[in-house]
């Protein structure tokens, strides 16, 4: 969908402005971020993470590698859809990007389990019940809702990670994937605003409140999950809650079409 006619590159709201980004600037910004990949000191330490400062970790950290690493055939086939729909067929190439950035995350932690002597799963939950989720119906809007809820609350996740560890590796991995996913949950949050731009301000609401159940239902599942983990990173479930919402909070605020002006 072609928003905007400008190539600039820069991603990330500047101030008073609100525009949705074209998809020939996020195709920019995503060729951009995949050569510009921060340096992760595997050669200097490994992983260099005690037993001890792993054992709450290692069975969260199992699942996350397994959750980040997706061959993307289910997002590729509704963006086909959706660009078909909407005369954008660049936007296949931007998913495709976004796809690939999901892999390089699944990478670097499969990379740390590896190193770490933990082995990789094929199987756990929480990414199966979340992919049954995104792959019920092959819309867009579908697959679009829970991603942006998960990219949010692995904002905290990954966070929680970094403070948990005195690994120099796994701080480097989880700062790089923490960098990526501020502008993937800006661009999940822009296109369903792109979404939602025709729909009337009632059914808008009523989209809403099905978002405050579902993420009420997803923030849960993952403290279930990762709570472990989670608090090793200092989050009680208070801290993790509010940090959820005032993250979400944002993330609703950035899918209001009425945020923007539509060019
Ligand atoms: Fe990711
Ligand atoms: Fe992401």
């Amino acid at each position: 969908m072609r928003e905007s006619t400008s190539a600039t590159p820069a991603i990330g709201q500047r101030a008073g402005e609100r525009r949705v980004r074209s998809t020939e600037e996020w195709l920019a910004y995503f060729r951009l971020n995949a050569r510009r990949q921060r340096k992760i000191p595997w050669q200097s330490s490994g992983v260099a993470a005690s037993p001890a400062e792993l054992a709450p970790l290692r069975r969260s950290l199992q699942a996350w590698q397994l959750g980040e690493t997706s061959d993307g055939r289910h997002l590729a086939a509704s963006a086909d859809r959706f660009a078909a729909a909407t005369g954008d067929p660049a936007y296949r190439e931007v998913i495709d990007l976004f796809i690939r950035e999901e892999q390089r995350h699944g990478a670097l932690l499969g990379r740390i389990l590896d190193d770490a002597g933990i082995p990789r799963r094929q199987a756990d939950w929480g990414d199966t019940l979340f992919r049954r989720l995104r792959y019920s119906i092959t819309d867009i809007e579908v697959w679009t809702t829970p991603v942006v809820m998960v990219e949010v609350l692995a904002m905290i996740y990954y966070n929680a990670i970094r403070r948990a560890t005195g690994s120099p590796v796994l701080r480097a991995v989880c700062a790089q994937i923490l960098a990526d996913e501020v502008p993937h949950v800006q661009l999940q949050c822009e296109r369903l605003a792109v979404l939602f731009r025709h729909r009337s301000r009632t059914r808008y609401r009523a989209t809403m409140l099905a978002h405050r159940v579902l993420f009420l239902a997803v923030m849960l599942l993952v403290w279930v999950g990762h709570h472990r983990a989670l608090r090793s990173g200092g989050y009680s479930w208070t801290h993790y809650r509010r940090a959820a919402y005032a993250k979400m909070n944002r993330a609703w605020q950035r899918m209001d079409p009425q945020r923007y002006v539509w060019t």
